[in-house]
């Protein structure tokens, strides 16, 4: 296995953990990220009454507080959120802003006079990843670390090796139990339903398993393209971009044990036990596209081989799903936006009852995105028909009981109350890289597909023997 990193917190101390943040300080705060997402899920903790500590934003930037409060006014109403003055006023009281270098030792000088007194800050760097290690140790030299959360966003490495390397360098200053690494679909209500449909209910575990189980997909497509981030996705691609990370932690929730505590190791060590034991990926069954016009894209190489879809096969090595393949594709341009998870189960047999017809096998879904839902797919009679056809059971959850918070929301309130557990560990990260890199060291050549079709028809040949891809849920 991969390094295992603990959190080591002294006898008796309260980890990073368990204290309340109480300031939340964002490096990066006139960037793209809190214009679409930051703001708006701030000011909605507000709006539900969980946040109650200063905000500082540290950026380059020679921005007035007016500037801040009149940006974040923008961001907010810009997301179609609509604004309550009052909600508003409260949340621009929070803020304050420090302008300043991220090399420049001064910039933290200040940052410390702004958070002075304070014992728990959360500081959240919305920055790139090369600038991680060095706004790190600067937070360090000015003695602002000891109980100190940091929380980053992805990429964590572009490999194994630069992933273990990011880790070293980070845990030079702040031990993991202080790390805070976003995974945005850690924070999707959808994939605490696969958890809770799984765990929570006796009809569903007992055949969550190779014994009923004939194969797992999981599709996330988009129907956009990579529009203005050519700059951004041409060195990364789709494996990088959502597969290590966004679909992985999918895959975890529908093939882990049930973690035996609600604390945040324990769930952790059941998400890095389940990807300890699944194969390193065969770039035999790996299909790489790219869909036609991407090239010509701002930021994009002219001969381009970056994959903007990806199709794969992973197999999971253990008692629960030897034999059972875990297919996952992923595209952009595709002809619909929705991220399930669907199991399809094996086969009746063929009965005399039925008159010797053979039934489709049972699906069950859980759709994750642009809403979250479940389908059953069984076999009924039908009036409409002359005997049993498949039928389907369906609940979209925003019809029972609305929908959740935003996956933002989730987890910047978590990282400012101290919960870890939607959070990714360092050795998850590496296993999560373990299994992908040897599709990474011999990647299949890139082929081309229509926008608007469902990637490269080579994707087909990896599901044969399993019928073929099913769904999703919204038709195209
Ligand atoms: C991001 C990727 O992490 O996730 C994007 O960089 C992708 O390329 C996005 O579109 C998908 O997230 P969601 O929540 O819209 O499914």
């Amino acid at each position: 296995m991969a390094s295992t990193v603990t959190a080591a917190a002294p006898a008796g101390a309260a980890t990073a953990e368990q204290a309340k943040g109480d300031v939340l300080v964002v490096f990066g705060i006139t960037g793209d990220l809190a214009k679409v997402m930051t703001f708006r899920s701030l000011y909605r903790l507000e709006s539900r009454g969980l946040l109650d500590c200063p905000i500082v934003g540290v950026a380059v930037d020679d921005w007035t507080l007016d500037d801040l409060k009149e940006r974040a006014r923008t961001s907010i109403e810009g997301t179609g959120e609509k604004l309550d003055q009052e909600t508003f006023d409260r949340f621009a009281e929070r803020l304050s802003y420090v302008s300043g270098d991220f090399t420049d030792p001064a910039t933290y000088e200040r940052v410390a006079a702004a958070i002075e007194g304070m014992t728990s800050p959360v500081f959240y760097l919305e920055i790139p990843p090369f600038l991680f290690g060095q706004v790190v140790k600067q937070l360090s030299d000015a003695g602002l670390t000891h109980g100190a959360r940091i929380v980053v966003e992805k990429p964590f490495g572009n490999d194994l090796e630069s992933a273990t390397a990011l880790a070293a360098e980070l845990h030079q200053y702040i031990d993991e139990s202080q790390l805070f690494r976003i995974d945005h679909y850690l924070g999707k209500m959808g994939l605490d339903e696969i958890l809770h449909l799984r765990f929570q209910n006796a009809i569903l575990e007992p055949i969550w398993n190779r014994n009923y189980v004939a194969a797992v997909e999981i599709t996330m497509a988009e129907s956009f393209g990579v529009e203005d981030r050519g700059h951004f996705y041409d060195p990364v691609g789709a494996l990088r971009d959502v597969v290590v990370n966004h679909l992985m932690q999918v895959v975890a929730a529908s093939a882990m044990e049930v973690p035996s505590r609600s604390d945040a190791d324990t769930r952790k060590n059941a998400v890095a036990g389940l990807f300890h034991s699944i194969e390193p990926a065969s770039p035999e069954h790996y299909v790489r596209g790219q869909y036609d016009g991407y090239r010509s894209i701002d930021g994009v190489a002219h001969d381009s081989a970056t994959e903007t879809y990806a199709a794969l096969r992973l197999d999971i090595e253990n008692w629960r799903w030897s034999g059972v393949p875990f297919f996952i594709r992923t595209g952009k341009r595709l002809p619909v936006t929705q991220t399930e998870l669907r199991l399809v189960f094996k086969r009746p047999p063929r009965l005399g009852m039925a008159g010797g017809r053979l039934a489709e096998p049972n699906q069950l879904v859980v759709k994750l995105d642009p809403s979250t839902g479940v389908r059953l797919i069984v076999d009924a009679h039908r009036a409409d028909a002359s005997g049993p056809a498949p039928i389907t059971l369906d609940v979209e959850f925003a019809e029972e009981g609305g929908e959740g918070p935003t996956p933002y929301e989730v987890l910047l309130h978590a990282a400012l109350v101290g919960d870890s557990k939607r959070f990714t560990r360092q050795d998850g990260i590496e296993e999560a890289w373990r299994v992908m890199q040897p599709l990474l060291d011999a990647p299949p050549p890139v082929r081309a597909y229509e926008p608007g079709s469902w990637g490269p028809t080579e994707a087909d040949r990896l599901v044969s023997g399993y019928g073929r891809w099913h769904g999703p849920w919204i038709e195209s």
